[in-house]
């Protein structure tokens, strides 16, 4: 049984941003200190751009970025220069800005024609990086992810395909709501991992929130994100915490 996640709220996206960049560098720290690297997965959407340029400005010093090896949870079906592309929005925000070896970074090969090469070839670049045990899945130190207003998380949206893999680390999804295919990472990755962060922002998520914490019954995606043998942090605004009974912050 997952322990209960662990939910913070902050009064301010500016303090929510602050809070999961102290965060994100205190994992980073300790796992360098104990392995000698800080793997992270990055997520996509318009929310992490906070968290990125809080990095930049206000942690540029808090790690050694050469020891920080970035993977993402999912990626669009897109090239990597497209405006959609979610390795595009990070190079913009924070890979360019920091001094990140190229070799650290792995993206998700959203260019190719179909989504499942892409989904094949990063399922070998996560074997040839982690070296699983067989039938073992990778471990990242910490991954970051969003919540849609349908309660999807990476690329994790209801009523697809993906949700019901057991096998396989990432896999192309076809996503009927949007007419489109994405990659992304499967729940076992997801729940192997030693952290797990979502970060969320702003009044329009307040309901979903609600829902993915307080409704057991709503079945969501994102509600099936429970870390096995890791911690699961729920960093919200005061906004998107609109709805919420009483929380300890
Ligand atoms: C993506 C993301 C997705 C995102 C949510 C929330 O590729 O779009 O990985 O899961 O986290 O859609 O997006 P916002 O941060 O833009 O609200």
């Amino acid at each position: 049984m997952s322990p209960a996640p662990q939910v913070r709220i902050l009064p301010s996206k500016e303090e929510l941003f602050h809070a999961a960049a102290e965060v994100f560098c205190a994992l980073g720290s300790q796992a360098i200190r104990e392995r000698g690297r800080y793997t992270v997965a990055l997520s996509g959407g318009s929310t992490p751009r906070g968290l990125h340029q809080e990095l930049v400005t206000n942690f540029s010093t808090h790690l050694p970025w050469d020891k920080v090896f970035f993977f993402w949870g999912d990626e669009r079906h897109v090239p990597p220069d497209f405006p959609e592309s979610n390795f595009r929005m990070a190079k913009e925000t924070l890979l360019s800005k920091l001094p990140i070896p190229t070799d650290n970074v792995f993206r998700m090969r959203g260019e190719l024609p179909e989504a499942n090469q892409g989904a094949a070839l990063y399922e070998q670049t996560l074997r040839e990086f982690f070296h699983p045990a067989p039938s073992q899945f990778p471990r990242l130190d910490f991954i970051l992810l969003g919540i849609g207003s349908d309660g999807h998380t990476a690329s994790l949206f209801p009523g697809t395909k993906a949700l019901e893999e057991k096998q396989h680390f990432v896999v192309g999804n076809w996503v009927e709501q949007h007419s489109t295919w994405r990659i992304t990472l499967t729940y076992p990755v997801l729940n192997n991992a030693a952290n797990v962060m979502f970060l969320v922002e702003g009044s329009g998520k307040a309901e979903i929130v609600r829902k993915a914490l307080k409704d057991p019954a709503a079945n969501l995606p994102s509600q099936k994100v429970l870390p096995v043998n890791g911690e699961l942090m729920w960093y919200l605004d005061q906004a998107a915490a609109e709805v919420q009974p009483a929380f300890s912050t």
